[in-house]
C-alpha cells in the first residue's frame, strides 16, 4: 500500500455536506428520504433509469453529476442475482467501489449498507486502499413496519481500521467519546451534524457483516421450524393453531406460523451468504433449508388439491 495514497491518521476530518445514496430501491429510497429530512444535500444513483427519474420527480432526489463533489457514499444496492433473488452476488457492489476509487476524491466515506457476505467489506478496504474511510452498518429497515423499523432504528456499525469507525459513528450517531468538542460538553448538544441513529458498534467489519446475515439466518430457522411443525401436526391430525397458542403461553416461547414459505430476497439469500462464509456448513441451517423445499412442495400439494375441487 502507498502511504501516499492512505489516510492520513493524525486530525482529518470529513464535513458531512453532500451524500450520495446508491441504489434507490426499497431500501436506498426511503434512506435517501430520511437523509433529506435531516437537512443534508441528497443525491441519488441508481442504474436503473425509471428508478432514478421517480425518486428525482416524487422525492426531490437529485440525480448525480458528479461523484467528486461527494463527502459520504452510502450503498444500498441489491446483493442478488437478477435471476435468482435467493442467490447472493455482490458485483454490481464491486463495480460501484471501482467508480468510487476512480472518480471520488480521497479522504471521504464510503458505508455498505447492503447485505454482503463475510470479507466483502474488507476486499472493498483494499480496492479504495484506504484513500477513502470504509464502514459496514448493515440495515435492519423492515417494509411492513416502517413507522417502528425504519430507517433510524439502532444498528451494528463496523470499520476495516478504527479511523474508518470512527468516521462513521460520527456520521450516523454523532457521538464521538474520542472527540467531544466543548459544545458538547457544556451545552450536551452533539457538536456533529449526524442522521442521529443510535449505533451498535464492534470491534471488526467482520462481526458487523455477520451480525447481519446470523440475525437473518435465526429467522430462517425460526420459520423453518414453524413449517416442520406445521407438517408434523398434518401427519398427525393435530391442530397446529391451538398447539402453537398453547405452547407460545410460555414467556420465553414464540412460535411463528409458516404461511408461504420463506420468500422474499432477503432472508433466503442472507441464510446463503451466512452458509457460504465457511468452509465449515452449519448443519441446523441445511436441514432448514431442506423444511423449506419440503414445506413448499407441501403447500402446492394442497393448492393444487383445492384447484381439483373447484373444477
Ligand atoms: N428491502 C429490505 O427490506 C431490506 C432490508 C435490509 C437490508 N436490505 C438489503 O439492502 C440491499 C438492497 O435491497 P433492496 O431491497 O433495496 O433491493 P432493490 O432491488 O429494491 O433495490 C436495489 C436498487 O439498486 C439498483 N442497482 C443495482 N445494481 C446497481 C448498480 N451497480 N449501480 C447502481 N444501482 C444499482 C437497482 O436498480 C435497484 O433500484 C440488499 O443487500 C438487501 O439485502 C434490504
Ligand atoms: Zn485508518
Ligand atoms: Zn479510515
Amino acid at each position: 500500500m502507498e502511504a501516499v495514497n492512505v489516510i492520513n491518521h493524525t486530525k482529518q476530518e470529513i464535513s458531512f455536506e453532500k451524500i450520495l445514496v446508491v441504489g434507490l430501491g426499497q431500501l436506498g429510497l426511503p434512506v435517501a428520504k430520511y437523509v433529506k429530512e435531516r437537512g443534508f444535500d441528497v443525491y441519488g444513483y441508481d442504474n436503473n433509469q425509471l428508478v432514478m427519474e421517480s425518486a428525482e420527480k416524487q422525492h426531490g432526489i437529485k440525480r448525480l453529476e458528479n461523484f467528486k463533489e461527494i463527502d459520504v457514499f452510502l450503498i444500498c444496492i441489491s446483493t442478488h442475482r437478477e435471476d435468482d433473488i435467493s442467490s447472493p452476488q455482490i458485483d454490481g457492489l464491486m463495480a460501484i467501489i471501482r467508480k468510487i476509487a476512480k472518480e471520488a476524491t480521497n479522504g471521504k466515506l464510503v458505508s455498505i449498507e447492503s447485505t454482503v457476505p463475510r470479507g466483502t467489506t474488507r476486499k472493498m478496504f483494499e480496492i479504495l486502499e484506504h484513500r477513502f474511510h470504509v464502514v459496514h452498518a448493515p440495515h435492519r429497515w423492515f417494509a411492513l413496519e416502517e413507522e417502528i423499523h425504519g430507517v433510524n432504528q439502532q444498528r451494528v456499525i463496523g470499520g476495516v481500521c478504527d479511523c474508518c469507525l470512527r468516521t462513521g459513528i460520527r456520521f450516523y450517531d454523532g457521538v464521538d467519546s474520542e472527540e467531544k468538542t466543548d459544545l458538547e460538553f457544556y451545552t450536551g448538544m452533539k457538536s456533529y451534524r449526524s442522521l442521529g441513529i443510535p449505533m451498535y458498534s464492534v470491534s471488526t467489519v467482520e462481526i458487523a457483516e455477520l451480525s447481519k446475515i446470523v440475525e437473518n439466518a435465526d429467522r430462517y430457522l425460526q420459520i423453518a421450524f414453524a413449517e416442520d411443525l406445521y407438517m408434523f401436526c398434518k401427519a398427525n391430525h393435530i391442530s397446529f393453531a391451538e398447539l402453537r397458542d398453547a405452547v407460545n403461553t410460555k414467556w420465553n416461547v414464540n412460535i411463528l406460523e409458516p404461511r408461504d414459505g420463506i420468500g422474499g430476497h432477503c432472508i433466503p439469500k442472507d441464510t446463503r451468504m451466512f452458509l457460504e462464509s465457511s468452509e465449515i456448513k452449519s448443519k441446523i441451517l441445511i436441514a432448514a433449508q431442506e423444511v423449506d423445499k419440503d414445506y413448499r412442495k407441501y403447500i402446492e400439494g394442497i393448492v393444487k388439491d383445492i384447484n381439483k375441487l373447484n373444477h
